[in-house]
């Protein structure tokens, strides 16, 4: 992600290199994990998990500068995806740590230094910040990966460094924020000033802790908003001590308040708070719907959602069939197929269908599944019991829906949430696999005849947040960029994610874009001053 150059060094790395979650359940998956997982037939054996070159230092919630217990004093555990034992036991925020942090990010905002100190100091404090995380890349990139189960090479070498990316991007954009002078009636000097917007709530998802925490915070903090951010609860770690790194360089006490906690609870006394100004969501599309009912029964706080996908992939006839396959690949499992805009639907030229999918299959039995501590790993574990149940569920109804499975549909290993890397052709668009987001390692290839039909089945769908066409016509590729209803159309290439690159969804894929310029209007009001002009013969 980040610019092509990181895109095709990502692809390069990974290749060389081989219902909501209610509290009640999350806290109840190791006894879950033992008592479903022996149901999946085996594959191979998963070697002793790797020794986590990081500990865990930071474990309590954020609030007002300081690390605090949760007012309840109660606590839950964060789970290792590669054996499904506890990391370490966090403290569980809930609506009363929720009220805790809204006050104190309310009083740094009203009363505190970060709205009132100049642009270039904020500036100074994100980019000290930046410092701060590439002099520890590597251990915020082991807690991510033993919080996540993403591949550590993954973690170290392109995530992390694309966060440190973003905090500069944004810091640069701290001190060039400003407003117009507008050409109004003659009789008076009319300006607009871009103010933060206040008290911002963020809620973030566990696919990628640390971006999300990025993309959320850098931007609202270059703006001079105040945060209360609540991570997800399968992976609360390496947001604290990213936090704590901020505060090392320089925030004031109160300007970002992290809670960890769950989302009924924690997450909608957030969603709900009267003194929140503004709410910033990533996740399900249904939680979104959740949020924004919140939202709007409380005090109509404005929200940006960045929410789940479906997103086309389209392989014209005229592609090169071996990039093409890469490529599809790369888009569909990248990150264990945990990613809101994976090319779910990889749609195929009946031309070079046959081809595509014998490639496609070869491909994925090739890909390394294994410990995401060790070097050459492509893929890991599942992020958590649900979301393994979840997929096998999908991977089951492939099979009953009649697509053909041909490879992977089972297990990785005998602990853990591995899955082997599947893939599905002869996939009809009404099967629950083309419709649904799986978000795992489970490829679905469908066939199609001409363009008018393919761009009629990709945008025959609620989702609209990304797409990827691989084609070496120009005429075929603007047809479709203009064509597809979708937030990012990415050609020849997937998942470039630089800072300055808008994200965001159509349709039920969310509402606003983050990244870029873009994003900067999601935490600032505009405000008209209008004043008379003494003598506007001057004019
Ligand atoms: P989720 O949308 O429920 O969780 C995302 C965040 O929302 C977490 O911080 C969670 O604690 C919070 N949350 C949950 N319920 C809430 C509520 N009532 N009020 C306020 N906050 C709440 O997603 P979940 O359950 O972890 O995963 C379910 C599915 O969502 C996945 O299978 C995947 O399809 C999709 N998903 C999409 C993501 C994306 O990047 N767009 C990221 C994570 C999941
Ligand atoms: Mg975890």
């Amino acid at each position: 992600m980040a610019s092509l150059r990181m895109c095709r060094q990502l692809s390069r790395s990974l290749t060389s290199a081989s219902a909501s979650a209610s509290s009640l359940f999350s806290r109840g998956r190791n006894a879950s994990l033992s008592r479903g997982i022996g149901k999946y037939s085996t594959a191979a054996a998963v070697e002793n998990p790797i020794s986590p070159p990081v500990s865990v230092n930071y474990n309590q919630l954020l609030i007002d500068g300081k690390f605090v217990n949760a007012a309840s004093e109660r606590t839950f555990p964060t789970l290792d995806p590669r054996t499904g034992d506890a990391i370490a036991h966090v403290a569980e925020g809930d609506a009363e740590d929720i009220n805790r942090a809204v006050a104190a990010a309310r009083k740094a905002f009203d009363e505190g230094p970060w709205p009132k100190m100049t642009a270039y100091e904020r500036q100074k404090i994100l980019l000290r910040f930046a410092d701060l995380l590439e002099k520890h890349n590597d251990e915020l990139a082991a807690l991510e990966t033993w919080d996540n189960g993403k591949p550590y090479e993954q973690a170290a070498k392109i995530e992390v460094p694309m966060m440190i990316r973003l905090i500069r991007y944004y810091a640069g954009w701290a001190d060039k924020i400003h407003g117009l002078t507008v050409p109004a009636d003659g009789q008076y000097h009319v300006q607009t000033l871009h103010e933060p917007i206040g008290v911002v709530g963020q809620i973030i998802p566990w696919n990628f802790p640390l971006l999300m925490f990025s993309w959320k915070v850098a931007p609202a903090l270059a703006c001079g908003n105040t945060i209360i951010l609540k991570t997800a609860e399968q992976t609360p770690l390496s947001a604290i001590l990213a936090s704590k790194l901020l505060h090392e360089a320089g925030l004031p006490p109160g300007v970002l308040n992290v809670v960890s906690g769950f989302g009924p609870t924690a997450g909608a006394a957030l969603a709900s708070h009267m003194d929140v100004d503004k709410l910033a969501f990533t996740g399900s599309t249904n939680t979104g719907k959740v949020v924004l009912q919140l939202a709007a029964k409380s005090n109509l706080k404005p929200v940006t959602l960045e929410l789940g996908g479906k997103s086309p992939f389209i392989v014209c006839e005229d592609a090169d069939i071996d990039k093409a396959v890469e490529l599809a690949h790369f888009a569909l499992f990248f990150n264990q197929g945990q990613c809101c805009c994976a090319g779910s639907r990889t749609f195929v030229h009946e031309r070079v269908y046959d081809e595509f999918v014998e490639k496609a299959k070869a491909r994925a039995l090739k890909r390394t599944v294994g410990d995401p501590f060790k070097g050459g790993i492509e893929q890991g574990p599942q992020i958590d019991m649900e979301q393994f149940e979840k997929i096998m569920g999908y991977i089951r109804s492939g099979v009953e829906s009649g697509a053909t499975l041909e490879t992977g549909g089972e297990r990785f290993g005998n602990k853990g949430y591995y899955i082997k890397p599947t893939v599905f052709s002869n996939v009809k668009d009404d099967m629950l696999i083309a419709k649904d987001e799986i978000f795992g390692p489970v490829q679905t290839i469908l066939k199609f005849k001409d363009l008018d039909e393919v761009i009629r089945r990709a945008n025959a769908s609620h989702y609209g947040l990304g797409a990827g066409v691989v084609t070496q016509d120009l005429d075929t590729a603007n047809t479709l960029t203009r064509a597809l209803r979708v937030g990012t159309v990415w050609i020849n290439c997937f998942d470039v994610f630089d800072a300055a690159i808008p994200f965001g969804g159509y349709k039920m894929s969310g509402q606003g874009r983050e990244k870029g310029i873009y994003c900067l209007s999601n935490y600032l009001q505009v405000k008209a001053v209008v004043t008379p002009l003494k003598n506007p013969a001057w004019l």
